[in-house]
């Protein structure tokens, strides 16, 4: 038996107001024709005022631990994946620890755009298992409509905003429960591809989301089909024994060409990218709460995480939940 990080419940929440791509035409020089053909994308959620990333987790983090049979004074360890936080500091983490009144414990944020989400999951995964703490909420929440330049049609459509979370709890178990294997992976030359032109340390200013979209889009293809092929190595399996791939929701294009690539059927694939758009740190765990909820994703299944942003970082995880 070893002392692993084991799936114990999820959650998900998304802001009050919808927005259609026909909707969003009315305001930005673009169609829905554009939009679904690109990127796949038919509606996305745009928080209100009073919607911020710290409520949003904290609602995720509600529903993951009503699922997980668990209360907030259990956890004790809190990370939030985000590149939108509520405040420059104190951390997210700590604001929805307040919100969910879970008494001391270790919180923190950690900032890997869209691959926040895997980056937070391996970390906790290893303090889980080094006994830091016995219990984790790892949560990914966004409010990219923050940071987005509504002139700029070429970025504005992509993105929406949202929060997921799961619970994670450490237990002594067999070889094949639990988190079996996370890869990260981050190359730093390329930060000019997809960036946010602001920041407390350079303008002093929240800045706005700014992007190569053909670059992005070429090395999202290859980094996760190869970070891919290495989890499956390291749990010593092949890609069909995988029965579902949460993949990061940025674009179906990306996300069908990655599955082609691995020889995965679409049916396999968890799709959300049509509904939320790319909700960034949140798309993982979004997608994963509703698969979850849905019945798609049950006890046993083999299931893979994936995701690639900023930075450029990326990673995936195996999990048998
Ligand atoms: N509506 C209508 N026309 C548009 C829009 C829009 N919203 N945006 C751009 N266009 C126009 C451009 O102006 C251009 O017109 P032109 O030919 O007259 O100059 C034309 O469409 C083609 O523009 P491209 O940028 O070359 O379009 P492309 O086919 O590359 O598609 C897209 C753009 C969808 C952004 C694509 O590059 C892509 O998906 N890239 C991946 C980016 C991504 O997913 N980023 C998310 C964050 S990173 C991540 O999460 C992995």
């Amino acid at each position: 038996m070893t002392r692993r990080a084991i799936l114990k419940g999820t959650g998900s929440a998304l802001p009050r107001t919808r927005v259609s791509n026909d909707e969003l035409a009315k305001r930005v020089d673009t169609s829905d024709e554009w939009i679904v053909e690109r990127t796949g994308i038919r509606f996305r959620h745009i928080a209100e005022p009073d919607e911020t990333t710290g409520t949003l987790g904290a609602d995720a983090a509600r529903e993951a631990l009503k699922a997980a049979g668990l209360d907030a004074a259990d956890i004790g360890l809190i990370i939030v994946a985000t590149a939108t936080p509520d405040n420059t500091f104190p951390a997210t983490a700590t604001k929805i620890q307040a919100m969910l009144g879970a008494p001391d414990c270790i919180a923190f944020d950690v900032a890997a755009v869209c691959s926040g989400f895997l980056y937070a999951l391996s970390v906790a995964d290893s303090m889980l298992r080094t006994g830091a703490a016995n219990h984790a909420l790892v949560i990914g929440s966004e409010t990219f409509s923050r940071i987005l330049d509504w002139e700029d049609r070429a970025t504005c459509v992509l993105f929406g905003d949202g929060a997921g979370a799961v619970v994670l709890s450490a237990e002594e178990v067999g070889d094949d429960r639990g988190i079996l294997a996370t890869r990260l992976h981050a190359e730093g030359q390329y930060c000019d591809m997809l960036y946010v032109d602001g920041g407390p340390s350079t303008t002093g200013t929240v800045g706005h989301v700014r992007m190569q979209g053909r670059e992005v889009f070429r090395h999202a293809v290859t980094n996760l089909a190869s970070v891919l092929g290495e989890v499956m190595a390291d749990v010593g399996l092949p890609a069909d024994a995988i029965d579902w791939i949460v993949p990061h929701q940025a674009n179906k294009r990306i996300i069908d060409a990655t599955a082609k690539k691995l020889g995965l059927p679409a049916e396999r694939v968890v799709l959300t990218v049509d509904q939320h758009a790319n909700t960034s740190a949140a798309s993982v765990p979004l997608a994963l709460d509703l698969a979850v909820r849905d019945g798609r994703i049950k006890r046993g299944d083999l299931v893979v995480l994936e995701a690639m942003g900023g930075g450029f970082t990326w990673g995936a995880a195996v999990l048998r939940v």
